[in-house]
């Protein structure tokens, strides 16, 4: 039964704890310091007391204190000499971000055999990586290509203020290009909706992709060759949302050829065809591209709940150890750091028990509640453990949520539903695919293989041809069209360009969640439809809560008319408005 530690130090920081290649636990730095994409303090001091308390957090959890071997995947010398320091491992291993990044693709799919392609903004062994795979021998490397998709793609939103949303110093503006923050990447993913691809920029941003060097060269060469300037804030709305637009397209495109070339490769080196493909690293986060991949190769995708680095950990413990067999990592975080206090601020605050009806009951009226449940989610999604939900009825409800979070007014706001639901509200793979391409039916499609019966495709609408299955999205991988009634039915969940990333949730995956949604059908009066708007329980540049105290100061400070509960665990809290916190724990 080998015992595995295994760490992340870099931004997104986490730790794991493997057992027999089960996994016990893992731990986002992030959620226990309240910092979005938490990175490691430099000093040596500070790197110490943050990584001694993470890892007498997991120790604490999991029971386990000494262990076979610890795995560091892309750590400085000095950083893993003070790991050592911190934990009893008989030996200690390094492995590379990208095979990390596929181990944890590969072990958390229903696949044998698959093609994974990992790809990011970089690792110590590259940006777009592409292996192939088989859970009796792990993942081998089949080429690393010369392509990074992961920077420009993020870069390029410094020059569109409607995402910024800052000001920049003028005496300092190259700063500003060097870095682009990790955040911008979803935002700008949301905003390309807002434009529209313009052909005659095309081959510019192919070779603005291809050959990225550095921003302040690449980015300046685009906006010369767009005739356009890229420095921060400098684009006026109109054509940002068309340059955001246009980048999207190219962005899949160049996924799509590379995906194209590589399972010709696998079938010719294997005589067979892959179960499916994995997509992984940071920039399997891009759900419009994902569902591309879909649609237009007809293999169900996989993607984990944590394609970027906040799973590098679980990866690099499975590269060492893997899984006999597939494992649930979904809820695999840490209960509430405060948990302990539950109980009694509950009876301080009045809280009362409800059953799941009366929260359904609450929703349908139009109530915006703060679930808190069981373990945190593994991974950036937040899926019913630690979400804000509502009824989605009303396109209102966008400004009001998005005002409650401070996110910017053109970001998504998505649903869960039900798999049965989400059949009859979302158009299938080829119905889509025909919608994308403006009408037309494409020569590739149709020739490619559909593997309908796949643990991963949920069945087409009755009366629908057989080919017209959607991917099941358990993790908010995807963002199907939704069909048009659902678009009217549930305005807050449709994206400007009609599609929504979705949650697939089943009895099995999550059982509470997946009750109180059959219970929003069933009370609610639009056809039966087992869905809510499900986003992430946190506020403007933090990251999901994982704190009792956090989730009650949230509910206490929202704006009158906004948020109305939070339910932890059982308890349901209403707001103590003009109230100091109850619990600072830790905080
Ligand atoms: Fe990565």
């Amino acid at each position: 039964m080998p015992a595995i530690i295994a760490f992340h130090t870099l931004h997104d920081a986490n730790v794991s704890i493997c057992e027999d290649g089960k996994l016990l636990a893992v731990l986002e730095l992030e959620r226990l310091f309240a910092k979005r994409y938490f990175c490691s303090g430099q000093r040596k001091s500070v790197f110490t007391e943050q990584w001694q308390q993470a890892i007498d957090l997991m120790i604490k959890f999991t029971g386990l204190s000494s262990f076979d071997v610890a795995v560091c995947s892309w750590v400085l010398p000095s950083q893993r000499e003070i790991l050592q320091t911190l934990v009893n491992a008989k030996e200690w291993v390094t492995v590379d971000h990208h095979k990390c990044h596929a181990a944890l693709g590969l072990y958390d799919s229903p696949f044998s055999d698959a093609l994974i392609l990992s790809y990011d903004g970089g690792g110590n062994d590259g940006t777009f990586n592409v292996y192939q795979g088989n859970r009796r021998d792990g993942v081998e490397l089949i080429e690393k290509v010369c392509l990074n998709l992961g920077t420009p793609y993020r870069q390029i939103a410094m020059a569109m203020p409607e995402v910024t949303r800052q000001e920049y110093d003028p005496e300092s503006i190259t700063t500003f290009m060097r870095f682009a923050p990790l955040a911008m990447s979803g935002k700008i993913m949301g905003y390309a909706a807002l434009g529209n691809v313009r052909e005659e920029w095309l081959p510019h941003f192919k070779e603005y992709y291809k050959e990225f060097l550095t921003p302040l060269i690449s980015v300046f060469n685009l906006g010369e060759r767009l005739g356009v300037s890229l420095e921060p804030n400098a684009l006026d709305n109109s054509t940002a949302r068309d340059v955001a637009a246009t980048s999207q397209h190219v962005f899949t495109q160049l996924l799509l050829d590379q995906i194209s070339k590589f399972l010709d490769l696998y079938r010719k080196a294997n005589n067979s065809e892959p179960d499916g493909i994995v997509l992984t690293g940071g920039c399997a986060l891009n759900v419009h591209a994902n569902q591309s991949v879909i649609e237009e190769f007809g293999y169900p995708v996989h993607i984990p709940s944590a394609p970027n680095d906040c799973g590098i950990s679980v990866g690099a413990a499975w590269c060492v150890e893997s899984p006999k067999e597939r494992c649930p990592t979904l809820y695999a975080g840490l209960p509430l750091f405060d948990v302990n206090y539950l109980d009694a601020v509950a009876m301080e605050r009045d809280a009362t028990k409800v059953t799941v009806a009366e929260v359904a009951a609450l929703l349908v009226e139009g109530a915006i509640i703060g679930i808190v449940r069981g373990r945190q989610e593994f991974g950036p999604r937040a899926l019913g453990h630690r979400s804000l939900v509502c009824y989605p009825n009303r396109l209102a409800l966008k400004e009001e949520i998005n005002k409650l979070k401070s996110r910017e007014w053109f970001r998504p706001l998505c649903p869960a539903i039900t798999e049965r639901s989400a059949a009859r509200m979302f158009l299938g793979r080829e119905s889509s695919k025909k919608k994308r391409c403006g009408g037309n039916e494409d020569p590739c499609l149709s020739s490619s293989p559909s593997k309908v019966d796949s643990p991963l495709c949920l069945q087409a609408v009755p009366g629908e041809s057989p080919a017209d299955w959607m991917g099941l999205s358990p993790y908010m991988s995807f963002a199907p069209p939704l069909r048009e009634e659902a678009q009217k039915l549930f305005p807050a969940i449709a994206h400007y360009d009609g599609t929504a990333r979705l949650q697939t949730v089943s009895p099995s995956s999550e059982p509470w969640f997946h009750s109180l949604l059959e219970e929003v059908g069933r009370q609610a009066d639009d056809g039966g439809y087992e869905i809510l708007l499900n986003t992430s329980f946190n506020v403007k540049g933090k990251p999901i809560l994982n704190h009792l105290s956090t989730a009650l100061e949230i509910l206490d400070s929202s704006p009158e008319g906004t948020m109305t509960h939070v339910l932890i665990e059982d308890w349901l809290f209403t707001p103590q408005r003009q109230k100091t916190p109850v619990v600072d724990e830790s905080r």
